[in-house]
């Protein structure tokens, strides 16, 4: 026979507090862990006055030590822009076309450019310049609007075809199509015109017919040879660099809908020495003139 133990297991003080009989066992914590909260208690005030922390009406406190994350990158942009000061003014004060023959600016130019490049121009044209459909690559001498140092100034500072700089370069290519400006049967000459001029495979019937279209449509901007015009932005029809694709559906789809490529005007959102910084890295690609 064995008999349960009877639990002798002293019982703790209670606080003297009941609640429809059920008592509060008084458990203190343990020494250690009271100090070490008092700690942190201490340490989060001294923090809070050492460093900016509490709130006010405007602003807050700025703390005792003055070392404020916030005000040491300010400080350091600062540095760095007072560093460049003198040379931002001489490339702003510099004859465009000086430029490349000055090492300093050159220099500076196509570092500060490259930055201005990765971070206002990339997303359209690409990390590395080489453009994309309907994004012009940067890096070939393939220029719509012209690829001297003045051209590229010019396209940059004031956009194409946007509606926020009214000097922004312009020019409408017509919807040949969809505004029954020509025949489906003449789209189809021309586009087989635009592939013979290219070099492509196409149906010499069909563009014989197609070169009668061309010199009545699109001569006036894209010139009788076809080889383009800087002045109206109208792309050379007759090399094997396309924006929009040059295959027969894609030039299908140009002379029925046209395009309207828009690029914004930066000179509101970049400083002149920015807008000539990467005006001189664009130039520097391989493709400047
Ligand atoms: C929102 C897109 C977009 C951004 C951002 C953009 N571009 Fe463009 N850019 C275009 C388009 C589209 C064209 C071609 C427009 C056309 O069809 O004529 C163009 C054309 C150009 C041209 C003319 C090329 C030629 O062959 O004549 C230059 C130079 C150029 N961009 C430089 C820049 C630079 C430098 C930046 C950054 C400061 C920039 N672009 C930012 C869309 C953009
Ligand atoms: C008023 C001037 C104008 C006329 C007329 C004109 N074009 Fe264009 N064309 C342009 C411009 C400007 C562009 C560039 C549009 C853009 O970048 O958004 C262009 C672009 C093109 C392209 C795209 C080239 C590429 O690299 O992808 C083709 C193809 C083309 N035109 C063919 C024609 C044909 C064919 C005609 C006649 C039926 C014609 N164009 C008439 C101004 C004109």
């Amino acid at each position: 026979m064995s008999k349960k133990p009877t639990t002798t297991k002293a019982q703790p003080e209670t606080t003297g507090h009941s609640w429809d009989g059920i008592e509060e066992y008084n458990n203190p914590l343990p020494r250690w862990w009271l100090w070490t909260f008092y700690l942190t208690i201490i340490w989060g005030l001294i923090y809070t006055i050492l460093y900016p922390a509490w709130p006010l009406v405007e602003g807050a406190t700025q703390g005792l030590w003055g070392g404020n994350p916030r005000t040491s990158v300010a400080a350091e942009i600062q540095r760095f822009d007072d560093a460049n000061a003198g040379i931002e003014a001489k490339l702003v004060a510099a004859d465009l076309t000086a430029i490349s023959a000055d090492q300093e600016l050159v220099g500076f130019a196509t570092n500060a450019g490259a930055a201005v490049f990765k971070t206002w121009c990339a997303q359209c044209h690409g990390a590395g310049a080489a453009g994309a459909k309907g994004y012009p690559n940067l890096n070939d001498n393939d220029w719509l609007w012209g690829g001297t140092i003045e051209d590229i100034h010019t396209t940059i500072q004031h956009g194409i075809r946007n509606t926020e700089d009214a000097d922004a370069r312009y020019s409408e290519m017509p919807r040949f199509g969809a505004d029954e400006l020509l025949e489906s049967e003449q789209i189809d000459q021309v586009v087989h015109y635009v592939l013979q001029l290219s070099g492509q495979d196409n149906d010499a019937a069909l563009a014989a017919e197609g070169a009668t279209v061309f010199a009545d449509n699109c001569a006036a901007c894209h010139a009788e040879d076809g080889s383009g015009d800087r002045a109206q932005g109208a792309p050379n029809l007759t090399d094997a660099i396309w924006l929009y694709g040059g295959d027969a559906a894609a030039l299908t789809e140009t002379v029925t809908n046209a395009r309207f490529g828009v690029m914004p005007a930066w000179s509101g959102r970049l400083s002149e020495a920015d807008i000539r910084a990467v005006a001189t890295w664009v130039h520097s690609r391989g493709g400047g003139e």
